[in-house]
């Protein structure tokens, strides 16, 4: 199958998980806005997706670094109302927020969200005009068997089943297999590539045309020493960074190697 270069959009998204409150985000902004300098395409290709409470504080500052987007590390699927220890897209917008993770295995593994709830969330964040992250990936039990590309397959169809031909000009997908987080063990780029061109065949198959020009991005493990060959296999549109973004020097360093990689 051929690649499918969508748009070539290069997008690198820092997930800083429960980590860095406002006075450590603090100095990681200063460094940030010392080292990180915008995409030379004009086009915004990196984001920071910090816990809510930093981002509630800081979103100002934030926004003040250019060519930086803001990213949450999940949405609600109703506007407002009793739901306690939730946000809703609403509340994310009037911080700027224009993109959100959503499904992450840790919030599937450790907080009970299935695919149903991903779909719920993904569909209302695109009503409120925030690009959806939906984040799919097999067990290591799964890898073992082979099963990779059928797990996610199914992860996806089912987390998509809301959304429509027109919602996917605003999706993002993240393949991060659940072996990869956090473990120093990143996917080779040859089972990255066979992974995202099943997820794209899938989302063509879901939506058309719109299908072909979803970003898919990896995550799990990724450091700058990686990130050349993952975002050069071809089908792969960028990365969802844990560990690593939580540096701001490390996390540039990846941004800088990826588009160097791309260029
Ligand atoms: P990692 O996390 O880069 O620390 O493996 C990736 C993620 O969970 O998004």
């Amino acid at each position: 199958m051929t690649a499918i270069d969508p748009m070539g959009e290069l997008l690198l998204v820092g997930n800083w998980k429960m980590n860095l409150g406002v006075r450590e985000a603090r100095a990681y902004l200063g460094e940030l806005a010392r080292l990180f300098t915008p995409s030379p395409t004009g086009r915004p290709d990196a984001a920071i997706a910090p816990p809510f409470t930093t981002l509630g504080a800081l979103h100002e500052e934030i926004t003040k670094i250019p060519g930086l987007m803001l990213a949450a590390q999940n949405v609600h699927w109703v506007p407002a109302g009793a739901h306690t220890g939730e946000v809703s897209p609403s509340m994310l917008k009037e911080l700027g927020v224009s993109l959100a993770i959503i499904g992450h295995s840790e919030r599937r593994q450790h907080y009970g969200e299935n695919d149903s709830d991903v779909a719920r969330r993904a569909r209302n964040a695109l009503e409120h005009d925030i690009r959806p992250i939906v984040c799919v990936g097999e067990s290591l039990t799964a890898f073992e068997l082979g099963d990779s590309e059928r797990v996610v397959a199914r992860q996806l169809m089912e987390s998509l089943n809301d959304l429509t031909a027109d919602d996917a000009k605003s999706l993002v997908i993240a393949y991060e297999p659940v072996w990869a987080i956090g473990t120093g063990r990143a996917a080779t780029p040859d089972l990255i590539e066979k992974v995202h061109q099943r997820i794209r065949l899938l989302l063509i198959e879901l939506f058309g045309l719109p299908g072909e020009s979803v970003p898919i991005l990896y995550g799990g493990s990724t450091t700058p020493e990686n990130i050349g060959a993952i975002v050069r296999a071809p089908g792969v549109a960028g990365a969802l960074v844990g560990g690593t973004s939580i540096k701001a020097e490390q996390f540039v360093r990846l941004i800088e190697e990826a588009r160097k990689a791309r260029r």
